[in-house]
């Protein structure tokens, strides 16, 4: 049983997967051009606009001022993004697993996986050239 819904969840994740934008390293990372297909693909199903977890909404047009410049609410010392620093952004902690609270992001239903490294190096990419809308 275990053994098939961990199936599922794999096909379920395959299934809705966006395509990782090959971005050449001369082009800051956007926002909305490049990390919002991928962020609505891989978390929507929890972040999503009726009952966000962790109050964080992260639907098409609401992400990046979700992010950018709002406090964790896990951590309120910290910013979910700052511009610039993924060590003193706290979506950068979740992403890489190393967070003081909850869980890695993105959570599955049995626990929580981490991003492929091309997408982990997109949003690293994208909080280092100054988190762009
Ligand atoms: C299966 C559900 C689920 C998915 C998918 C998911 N999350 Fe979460 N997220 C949660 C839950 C539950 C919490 C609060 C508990 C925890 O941190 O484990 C949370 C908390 C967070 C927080 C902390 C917010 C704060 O203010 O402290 C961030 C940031 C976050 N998620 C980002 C993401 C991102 C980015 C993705 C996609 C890559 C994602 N999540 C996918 C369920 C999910």
């Amino acid at each position: 049983m275990r053994g098939l819904s961990l199936a599922l969840v794999g096909v379920v994740l395959a299934g809705c997967g966006a395509r990782v934008p090959e971005v050449p390293a001369s082009e800051p990372i956007s926002y909305a051009a490049h990390l919002e297909p991928l962020v609505i693909a891989r978390c929507l199903g929890c972040h999503e606009a009726e009952d966000p977890e962790a109050e964080l909404v992260l639907e098409s047009g609401r992400g990046f001022a979700a992010l950018v410049g709002s406090r964790s609410v896990q951590a309120p010392s910290m910013a979910l993004v700052s511009p610039g620093e993924p060590e003193a952004s706290y979506l950068w902690l979740k992403l890489e697993h190393r967070a003081p609270h909850g869980k890695g992001m993105p959570r599955t239903l049995t626990g929580s996986k981490m991003l492929p490294p091309a997408e982990l190096e997109l949003y690293r990419r994208w909080i280092e050239g100054g988190a762009r809308p």
